[in-house]
């Protein structure tokens, strides 16, 4: 499968900015298919606060006025919900089952962002099928088109699902702390992905440091390995520091960008956010054209 192929039916967010300065009718006869950006937040590494970056970073875009979908993608232990206090009646499960459709299942979250929950406590879902995923992403792509950005929340580990979600997203933002397994992770992530996908280019998060200059060097230590033994790049797209309020906000279920929205954290998740919106259309394009296609590989 090659995950470089151009999308040539999907208009991607910053063409969408374009798009919408243009007069009305400039594109009279052409049929324009709009996607969100979809990011996919991943790490190798279990526990090291993927699920919180997804939360606060959608509560932080909601805040910037984009329409955000959370997807929580961690399908046999999706806990997302439960994060941000919410009892949804359906999941991704009952979709898989052929009992609900998608618009069926997502949910409101804070601050109005919208949530795709998953199931927890089922196994099956922890390896899906083609033909699960294809009943999924067909579903999606005809969902989202009124959302600005797509967020994935990934399990920890590199199952078959996981590397797809990645693969079929614009960016993938890895996830790592300053703990060496962590960092040990998030380079095997990158080069699974780099090595037997092609996958070229990561956006580097470092989270739970104790300093600025302790996240940079993370990153450094990375890039030196990344550099010299893989053919990809990887952008610093900066970090969320240790911070007691996550873990209040963990226990009061509520995202700390809510909870305390002048925490240090909280301010942290502003500036990634903004990070974020202001960085270019990825080199490698692939958002949803690409999940029909992509014939996985198991
Ligand atoms: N910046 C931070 N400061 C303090 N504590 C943090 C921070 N980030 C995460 N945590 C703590 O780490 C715990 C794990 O975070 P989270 O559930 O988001 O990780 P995860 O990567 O999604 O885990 P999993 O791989 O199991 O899905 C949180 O419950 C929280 O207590
Ligand atoms: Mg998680």
């Amino acid at each position: 499968m090659d995950t470089k192929a151009p999308t040539h039916n999907v208009i991607h967010l910053n063409e969408r900015k374009a798009l919408k300065t243009e007069p009305i009718g400039a594109n009279r006869g052409i049929v324009v298919d709009r996607f969100p950006k979809i990011i996919s937040i991943t790490s190798g590494k279990g526990g090291v606060g993927k699920t919180n970056i997804v939360a606060n970073l959608g509560y932080t875009f909601r805040r910037f006025g984009k329409k955000v979908l959370i997807f929580d993608a961690d399908l046999g232990l999706g806990n997302l919900d439960v994060l941000l206090g919410l009892t949804p009646r359906f999941n991704l499960s009952h979709v898989i089952r052929g009992e609900k459709q998608i618009a069926d299942v997502v949910v409101d979250g804070p601050g109005g962002m919208k949530i795709l929950p998953a199931a927890s406590g089922i196994q099956d879902l922890t390896a899906l099928t083609q033909q699960e995923r294809y009943l999924v992403f067909s579903q999606l792509e005809a969902y989202i088109h009124d959302f600005d950005i797509m967020l994935i929340d990934t399990a920890a580990g590199i199952s078959s699902n996981v590397l797809y979600f990645n693969i079929n997203s614009d960016e993938i933002l890895v996830v790592a702390t300053p703990e060496p397994t962590s960092i040990t992770d998030a380079y095997a992530m990158m080069k699974v992905l780099s090595v037997k996908y092609g996958t070229d280019h990561f956006k580097l998060v470092v989270n739970s440091a104790a300093t600025p200059q302790e996240a940079e060097d993370v990153f450094r230590q990375l890039n030196l390995v990344t550099d010299r033994f893989l053919d990809i790049s990887m952008e610093y797209y900066g970090y969320i520091l240790l911070d007691e309020n996550i873990k209040k906000g963990v226990r009061q279920q509520k995202a700390v960008t809510q909870m305390a929205p002048m925490a240090k954290a909280s301010q942290n998740f502003g500036a990634l956010a903004r990070k974020i919106t202001s960085s270019s259309v990825p080199a490698r394009r692939n958002g949803m054209a690409g999940w029909r296609s992509s014939e996985m590989m198991d």
